[in-house]
């Protein structure tokens, strides 16, 4: 570019044949003309040429800045794209971490719901460990079913289960050496497998159709001062890649703590409830000594019934109060005189009169207490019959509560297989008859079967 403007401020102007006058005018010579041509023909070529070379200059340098920009933009670009890839993520954990809250909340607030039951005494076991199966099933999702089984009466029983056949399972008794006592949160490994070995023969068969195969299971004990009361197993079906881990044996650890403490209450509630029927009986006993025939006959009947409403699908809490009622079904035989009590030969219509009035007598005196409404109407129609011939009442069928029926039949069964004053004791098969026959008219039909059933199998006679 220095060449180029050196030629036109210097060279360009003498050679084009300009020349200075005396008086500092320009004026183009004769003889100059061609040259005058060629010469203007240059300087447009030089300036052409200095315009195409500014121009590319100028174009390198725009070209040079875009080039830059664009890198500048490509940079930030990049910034924006992992700044949004940042922002997913962000936004992926913060939905995982709502949704794991979410799912903990709904653990929490099953714990929370077992928890509040602890205390409950009108809730049984079956309720209360088939909703702690349930929560804990929920703590711990890889679990595919589950099962809660309870020593009772040196019989193992499952009283909660989950995913497999419940119905077949309940009714399963399983001899409680079958069953190894365990006294921490233990992973078993194949115990379906082992059913094989370690299970009795006569139960082993029902017990595989009621369950699915697994293959690992997490065994959490129940343990009340140091004694086994059962066992809660969560068990990962066979086909499932899912292993329990030692967080999980942690937090059963702890779950398994609420199930004790229920444990713990309810013992102490029957050992209360031991209590009361002790002074309870020691009454009843002070009326059996006051009629002689009678000994023994109360606890009996209490038992029976128990058995029979047991058969009949009732619930444990009504089992109790019949259990109850059927101890003191017969106190209002206090008011009829000894001599007719106890009288060794056959009574008269008016002697029969006065022992007929021993239901009403007997729901006066239980009433008076506190809480016995339910129990003292139990007592006051165990001489009703099916057919609404009975007393006090005359009742029919169903007007008789259901407690009513059973008790009825279990006093009639026991006053068959004792000596009375006035009657021999009979024989079972002549029980058996004895009930057949009156079945529909002294007796509920339904109930009458379902005993008839369990004197088949049972000698209640001690
Ligand atoms: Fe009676």
């Amino acid at each position: 570019m220095k060449i180029v403007g050196f030629f036109i401020v210097f060279v360009l102007p003498g050679s084009l044949g300009f020349s200075q006058s005396g008086t500092g005018s320009v004026i183009p010579t004769a003889e100059s003309g061609t040259i005058h041509s060629i010469v203007w023909g240059l300087l447009g070529i030089a300036v052409v040429t200095l315009l195409v070379l500014g121009m590319r200059k100028f174009l390198l340098f725009k070209n040079r800045a875009l080039a830059q920009e664009s890198l500048r933009y490509r940079e930030k670009n990049d910034e924006l794209v992992q700044a949004n890839e940042r922002l997913n993520t962000i936004y992926g954990e913060l939905q995982k971490a709502y949704q794991d809250f979410g799912e903990l909340l709904e653990r929490f607030e099953s714990i929370v719901e077992v928890l509040s039951k602890v205390g409950n005494n009108e809730l049984d076991e079956k309720s209360f460990f088939g909703l702690f199966l349930g929560a804990a099933l929920k703590i711990i999702p890889i679990a595919n079913y589950g099962t809660v089984s309870l020593i009772m009466d040196h019989e193992w029983r499952f009283i909660a289960v989950e995913g497999y056949d419940g119905e077949r399972l309940m009714v399963l008794r399983l001899p409680e050496e079958n069953i190894r006592h365990i006294y921490e949160v233990t992973v078993v490994d194949a115990l379906y497998d082992r059913y094989e070995r370690d299970i009795d023969e006569s139960v082993r068969d029902p017990l595989k159709e009621a369950v699915k195969p697994f293959k690992q299971s997490l065994l959490t004990p129940f343990i009340v001062d140091g004694k086994f009361y059962g066992t809660m197993a969560l068990d990962i079906a066979r086909e499932n890649e899912a292993t329990f881990t030692d967080g999980m044996k942690k937090v059963m650890t702890a779950f398994s703590k609420i199930a004790s403490a229920f444990l713990a209450f309810k013992r102490q509630s029957v050992s209360q409830g031991k209590f009361q029927k002790n002074i309870i009986l020691s009454l009843v006993r002070a009326l059996e000594y006051y009629d002689r025939y009678t000994r023994g006959h109360s606890e009996r009947v209490a038992r029976i019934a128990s058995l029979l409403a047991e058969a009949a699908g009732l619930d444990r809490e009504s089992i109790r109060k019949i259990y109850w009622a059927s101890l003191v079904h017969d106190v209002g035989k206090i008011y009829v005189p000894q001599l007719i009590l106890n009288k060794a030969g056959k009574l008269t219509e008016e002697e029969f009169e006065e022992i007929r009035k021993h239901p009403g007598k007997s729901y006066e005196i239980i009433k008076e207490t506190e809480g016995m409404d339910e129990i003292a109407q139990m007592v006051r129609h165990h001489h009703e019959r099916w057919d609404g011939t009975g007393y006090p009442d005359r009742f029919i069928a169903e007007e008789i509560p259901i407690s009513s029926r059973i008790i009825t039949i279990a006093d009639a069964y026991d006053a068959m297989t004792s000596e009375r004053p006035y009657r021999k004791s009979i024989r079972k098969a002549s029980v058996i008859e004895e009930f057949r026959r009156t079945s529909g008219t002294q007796f509920d039909p339904r109930l009458t079967n379902l005993f008839i059933g369990i004197i088949s199998r049972t000698d209640f006679q001690e």
